[in-house]
């Protein structure tokens, strides 16, 4: 099979054809969405809440990106794999962002490194590139400063922001991001960003105008519950399937149905 590159998502942007990303943390679930087709595994930070059962993404360390990210890149034969740089990783100093995406390239074995931010994260996102590393970004609502901001809301709804999140989509692309990330914005603002530059632009909770979409794996297979944004399209009801097959274990074993006779040695 023929790994999926960066090069290759420009040209699927270049051609028209949408780019598919899925977030995975563990070598099990990539190994599906992998052998499924996906073009883009992202090791998302969001594992801080979907793995870990944190309130938001801030507590989860490089350490603990990197044991995902490892085991995600040793599932996938196809897939680009994109680690999430955590909080506290990059923002202090241009080197440190560095060293963090450079554990993650080395102790992983990722393919590129994601960060959240425009011109904040500049100095940042040029160091990391000047080493060969591919950057992702990341505009709109960026969950890592949910505390700035306070709500999970949609974001640039008024011009300003608007007009800023265009500037650093431009900024990010003079730099050298491969793509990147437009989390829950007006649609008609992120098909103006996606036309505004050359590289792709992958949305979530941003509408059809972009060129690629992404979701959080759990959310999209109805794992996770309490989470309904507008949004999120559930595309299977894996919770009520593993209410039901834990449920029946539970009632077998407890009614001495299970094991059976063929099923012991
Ligand atoms: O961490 C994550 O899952 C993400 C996606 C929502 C883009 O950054
Ligand atoms: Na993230």
């Amino acid at each position: 099979i023929k790994r999926i590159t960066t090069h290759q998502l420009q040209e699927m942007k270049n051609r028209g054809e949408k780019i598919a990303m899925l977030t995975a943390y563990d070598y099990s679930m990539a190994k599906l969405i992998d052998g499924a087709g996906i073009d883009v595994i992202l090791v998302g930070d969001s594992a801080s809440n979907v793995m870990a059962g944190h309130e938001t993404t801030l507590p989860i360390t490089l350490d603990q990106m990197i044991y995902h990210a490892a085991s995600v890149v040793r599932a996938v034969k196809r897939a680009l794999v994109v680690v999430d740089l955590p909080f506290g990783t990059y923002q202090g100093s241009s080197g440190e962002a560095l060293r963090s995406s450079i554990r993650i390239m080395k102790e992983a074995g990722a393919h590129a490194v994601k960060l959240e931010g425009g011109s904040e994260v500049k100095d940042s996102v040029e160091r990391i590139l000047s080493a060969g590393i591919p950057v992702m970004g990341h505009l709109g609502l960026t969950p890592q400063s949910i505390y700035k901001f306070g709500t999970y809301s949609v974001r640039a709804k008024e011009e300003a922001e608007a007009m800023k999140l265009i500037e650093d989509a431009q900024l990010l692309e003079s730099c050298g991001c491969f793509g990147i990330v437009l989390e829950k914005i007006p649609a008609s603002l992120a098909g103006k960003v996606s036309t505004s530059v050359h590289i792709p632009i992958i949305g979530i909770g941003a509408g059809p105008d972009v060129d690629g979409q992404v979701l959080v794996m759990q959310d999209m297979l109805g794992i996770t519950q309490e989470f309904k944004p507008r949004f999120l399209r559930r595309y299977a009801d894996l919770s009520s399937i593993v209410a039901g097959a834990v449920g029946k274990y539970v009632s077998d074993v407890k009614a001495k149905d299970f094991p059976n006779q063929e099923e012991k040695y």
